[in-house]
């Protein structure tokens, strides 16, 4: 236990804070798509934990769908290059999508995937995303529910990486420059 959390120097957010943002958003969410088909959709691999969390906090029907993308690999630096990995299975011609992420940072990621996914003739295509970093934003998002918005520090935990580590922690912190420098 010492050894992963030694590598963290403080916790910006507990479990039991994510969890109440969670829910918050759940409840903002439940009543802005009440009614209505919602399909949500995870960004892997750093939103499956606010995915897994949030869709069971949902009183209502909901669809699930990944892509997979990729802003930049092991260091903390984004390229701004985004490749998709994985599509969507689901066909989102009229479908009503709601994009889950687990941090914007400097929002290259999500606009490109925004454009990407309402060029496919969705209905409607907004975002929810935990975490944000006002600070580090290089393009201006209209972002519909943001959890927290944090420092830009190096943050991982709850499914956020540094080199693919670190995404099981149950809390999320700021990583001890040691780990990178
Ligand atoms: C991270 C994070 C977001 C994105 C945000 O993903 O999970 O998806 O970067 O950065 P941006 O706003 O600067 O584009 P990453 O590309 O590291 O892949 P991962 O989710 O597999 O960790
Ligand atoms: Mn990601
Ligand atoms: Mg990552």
């Amino acid at each position: 236990v010492s050894d992963i959390e030694g590598d963290i120097t403080e916790v910006l957010l507990t479990e039991q804070q994510i969890a109440e943002k969670i829910a918050e958003l759940a409840r903002r969410i439940e009543a802005d798509y009440a009614g209505q088909n919602l399909l949500i959709v995870g960004v892997l691999r750093g939103a499956v934990m606010v995915m897994a969390d949030l869709a069971r906090e949902l009183r209502m029907h909901i669809e699930m769908d990944w892509m997979a993308v990729s802003s930049y690999g092991s260091g903390t630096q984004s390229s701004g290059v985004v490749r998709i990995l994985k599509d969507l299975d689901t066909d989102i011609a009229g479908r009503t999508v709601l994009i889950v992420e687990d941090i914007i940072d400097s929002g290259l990621t999500l606009s490109w995937l925004l454009a990407n996914l309402r060029s496919r003739g969705a209905e409607s295509v907004e975002i929810c995303a935990l975490l944000r970093k006002p600070d580090a934003v290089k393009v201006e998002i209209d972002v519909k529910y943001i959890g927290h918005d944090i420092p830009n520090q190096f943050v991982v935990g709850y499914g956020l990486d540094y080199a693919e580590r670190y995404r099981n922690l149950k809390s999320i912190g700021i990583l001890a420059p040691h780990v990178y420098s």
